[in-house]
């Protein structure tokens, strides 16, 4: 009796020693990385985009759109912010970026303010990372403590960028083994969709479902005939594919829950939104009517799944480098 009790017991110290292993090897950033060497960075970051918020409401959305579109390409290493050189094929001129991501002048403008405050400390990727939260606190969202100490690629991935980010025009099952890929859960996938609750997309991004949705010649019979009515305004038929909408028609630039709230009365601009309640079976389904009949729960797992996805496979220790320009590899 006794000594079975023995064996079980280590038997669970044992279990739990592997856990803590496991935990430690998942995710080797720290909310606490630059307490020592710029503790000044997080209100750094935040004051610089809380000034080009001023001049641009959407430059929040537009940012965080950046560290997801870097931490689904080879980890969150600052891949993104490559520009073309002899080495570097920039992931910038990838189908899910080229003519649409934006805000890398305030990239820039962040790392020119942290260089003077703490020259060669804080990386392209934790910048990212950094005002990503600042734009969603910023515009009425949840905080969370950042986790720090990523590091920069020398290289870039375009055919990863072209192959790894989900497009809006995909099937709910094809955008969730993405998030599968790069170890994201159905939670997640609801969680970081409601990003969508700020921000705006171009008339070219959806607008096959207001005419003619997968050549029935009709528009998508999940798409509110009301809310069809408004798009069909911004995106005449044969007018410019670059038009924007915004993603939440709501409250178009708070973060809040109303994106969900809008899913559940058919109003998701984007075929890959309006899927997530849609789609016959799906598991999302609960997970948006919780998040719309509750933003306390919403805005938890948010935090939690932007922690999630700033963990995928970032470049530490000695690995990677701190660039000093985000648009290039250092000595370039
Ligand atoms: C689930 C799969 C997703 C798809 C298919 C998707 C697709 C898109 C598309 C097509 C646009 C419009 C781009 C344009 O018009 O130029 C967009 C914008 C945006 N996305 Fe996503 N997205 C997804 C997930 C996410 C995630 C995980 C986040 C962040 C956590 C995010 C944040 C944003 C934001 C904030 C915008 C507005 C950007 C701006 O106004 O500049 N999206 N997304
Ligand atoms: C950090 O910010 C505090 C006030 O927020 C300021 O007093 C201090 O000088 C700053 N430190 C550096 C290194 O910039
Ligand atoms: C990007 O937009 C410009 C016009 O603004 C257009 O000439 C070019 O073909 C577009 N590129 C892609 C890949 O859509
Ligand atoms: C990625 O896609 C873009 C636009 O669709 C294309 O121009 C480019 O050649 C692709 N790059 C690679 C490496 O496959
Ligand atoms: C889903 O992925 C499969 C395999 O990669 C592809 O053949 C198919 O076209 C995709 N479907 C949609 C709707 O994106
Ligand atoms: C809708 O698209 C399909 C396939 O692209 C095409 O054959 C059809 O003529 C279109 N219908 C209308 C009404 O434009
Ligand atoms: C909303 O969600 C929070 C967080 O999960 C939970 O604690 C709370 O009980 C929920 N409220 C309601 C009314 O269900």
């Amino acid at each position: 009796m006794l000594s079975s009790n023995i064996a079980s017991s280590s038997l669970f110290l044992s279990a739990i020693c592997l856990t803590l292993l496991i935990v430690e090897t998942k995710s080797q950033l720290s909310s606490t990385f630059y307490d020592s060497t710029c503790p000044n960075a997080s209100t750094i970051v935040g004051g610089v985009l809380q000034q080009a918020l001023q001049s641009d409401v959407r430059i929040g959305a537009s940012l965080i759109r950046l560290h997801f579109h870097d931490c689904f390409v080879d980890g969150c290493d600052g891949s993104i912010l490559l520009d073309n050189s002899a080495n570097i094929q920039s992931e910038k001129d990838a189908g899910p970026n080229t003519n649409s991501t934006r805000g890398f002048d305030v990239v820039d403008n962040i790392k020119t303010a942290l260089e003077n405050s703490c020259p060669g400390i804080v990386s392209c990727a934790d910048i990212l990372a950094l005002a990503a939260q600042a734009s969603v606190s910023l515009q009425g969202g949840p905080s969370w403590s950042v986790r720090l100490g990523r590091r920069d690629s020398l290289t870039a991935n375009q055919a990863g960028a072209n192959s790894s980010i989900p497009s809006p025009f995909e099937s709910l099952t094809n955008i969730t083994a993405k998030f599968t890929a790069v170890g994201l859960n159905t939670n997640d996938l609801v969680a970081l969709s409601g990003a969508h609750t700020f921000g705006r997309a171009q008339c070219r991004l959806f607008s096959n479902r207001l005419y003619n949705f997968s050549g029935t010649g009709n528009p998508d019979p999940t798409l509110a005939s009301s809310y069809r009515a408004t798009l069909q305004q911004t995106c005449p038929q044969s007018g410019s594919g670059f038009n924007v909408a915004n993603l939440d028609p709501t409250t178009p630039d708070s973060f809040d829950n109303n994106y969900f709230t809008n899913l559940v009365n058919n109003q998701g601009l984007l075929q890959s939104d309006q899927e997530l309640f849609s789609t016959n079976g799906a598991p999302t389904i609960s997970i948006v009517n919780t998040f719309s009949s509750n933003q306390t729960a919403f805005f938890q797992s948010f935090a939690q799944s932007m922690i999630n996805m700033g963990n995928i496979s970032p470049l530490t220790g000695s690995s990677g480098e701190i660039r000093s320009d985000c648009k290039k590899v250092n000595g370039s």
